[in-house]
């Protein structure tokens, strides 16, 4: 089996490159990936030696790089992880997430109809629902919730799903879509909540949290997402959405006083900021169709999936020191210095 995964030096791509060469020692994984400034290629250090690894630096909207690809490797499935990802940067800037998230996922879908592929899939985003309110415990998102989304960041995701659906439908192309909710683990880039704080609480800096700290995100351990998207590419059903979630919502200023504990720093480092434009609420996914469709549980808890990550920042420095003191500084000055 030839699997293409794309944005593998990111966070959530590289785990699932590791997560697959080990569980399925005989296929081929081949990440395509642009290496921006969210791509880190000592990432895939571990497994640079691999032969059943190989790493090709292109962009998913270089069609000719992409169709290239394809002609070598005539892939039998590709997972798209390849995104800006990041919602505070597409506020910012919204370009580049439409050529990537939307242009991007078109290249790739093309390129799939001309060589033939077994399974597309498209790893998509809870935010694509939208929020939903904090006095409603109640609402979760199904597959079935619409569309509603909030940033461009989710703008440009919600519209890449839309037409990976048109794919299917028009062209017969066999894909399967996945939504998950925030993911936390080892190589989160250290623009992210939980990587963020880690970071300035080890050096005693002012933990920057928007607004009133208040809004929920639904957190799922990076291997527990893998091993969700390994089961969809293999026995989910073609033409079909999977939302990924672990029934796990936290609010933001409960996260950072539990990084404040475990790191024995005190909580006298919280600063509020200027809240996020736009900033959505709360989200939180309904697990079931994933659960009863390819029997998927989350396997890791949070009280110790927290803590495996903060032993592995603790134990990789080099790693997120060496983001950190580059051209991440100016983009750290830009967003919080006078918000
Ligand atoms: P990330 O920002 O850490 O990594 C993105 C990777 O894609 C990087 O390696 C980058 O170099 C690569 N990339 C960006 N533009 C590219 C291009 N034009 N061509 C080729 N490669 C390119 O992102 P992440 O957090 O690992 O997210 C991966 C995917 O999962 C994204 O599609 C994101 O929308 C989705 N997702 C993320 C989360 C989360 O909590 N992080 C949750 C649900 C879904
Ligand atoms: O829900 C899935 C999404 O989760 C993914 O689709 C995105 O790619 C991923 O980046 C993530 O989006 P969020 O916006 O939820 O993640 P982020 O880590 O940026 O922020 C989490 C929450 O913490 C959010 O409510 C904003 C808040 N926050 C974030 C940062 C960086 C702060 O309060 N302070 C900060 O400095």
């Amino acid at each position: 089996m030839n699997i293409i995964v794309t944005g593998g030096a990111g966070f959530i791509g590289s785990n699932f490159v590791f997560h697959m060469l080990k569980a399925h020692p005989e296929y081929r994984i081949i990440c395509l990936d642009k290496l921006t400034y969210a791509g880190n290629l000592s990432t895939l250090e571990p497994v640079m030696a691999n032969p059943n690894f190989r790493f090709v630096k292109a962009d998913i909207c270089d069609r000719d790089a992409v169709f290239q690809l394809f002609e070598e490797e005539h892939p039998d499935i590709v997972v798209n992880f390849a995104a800006e990802s990041h919602v505070d940067r597409s506020i910012e800037d919204p370009g580049i997430f439409l050529q990537t998230n939307i242009v991007g996922t078109q290249v790739l879908m093309d390129a799939c109809r001309k060589y033939g592929i077994k399974r597309y899939h498209q790893v998509s985003t809870d935010e694509v629902y939208g929020d939903l309110p904090l006095d409603r415990p109640d609402l979760f998102f199904t597959e079935e919730t619409p569309l509603h989304t909030s940033s461009p960041y989710s703008s440009s995701k919600a519209a890449a799903d839309l037409l990976v659906q048109a794919y299917h439908r028009t062209y017969g192309l066999p894909i399967t879509i996945s939504r998950c909710s925030n993911n936390y683990g080892p190589y989160h880039f250290p623009e992210k909540l939980i990587p963020l704080m880690i970071a300035n609480a080890l050096a005693d800096k002012p933990l920057p949290v928007y607004g009133e700290g208040i809004n929920v995100r639904d957190w799922l351990y990076v291997e527990d997402h893998c091993k969700a998207i390994d089961l969809i590419i293999h026995n989910g059903r073609e033409g079909e959405v999977y939302n990924i979630g672990g029934h796990n919502e936290m609010r933001n200023i409960d996260i950072v006083k539990i990084i404040c504990k475990e790191l024995n720093k005190p909580e006298s480092l919280i600063t509020y900021v200027t809240d996020r434009k736009g900033h959505d609420m709360r989200y939180a996914i309904d697990p079931t169709k994933i659960h009863n469709e390819l029997g998927w549980l989350p396997e890791t808890k949070f009280a110790d999936g927290i803590k495996l990550t903060i032993q592995w920042y603790l134990e990789n420095r080099s790693w997120w020191e060496t983001i950190i003191s580059g051209e991440y500084q100016n983009y750290y000055e830009k967003m919080y210095s006078n918000r």
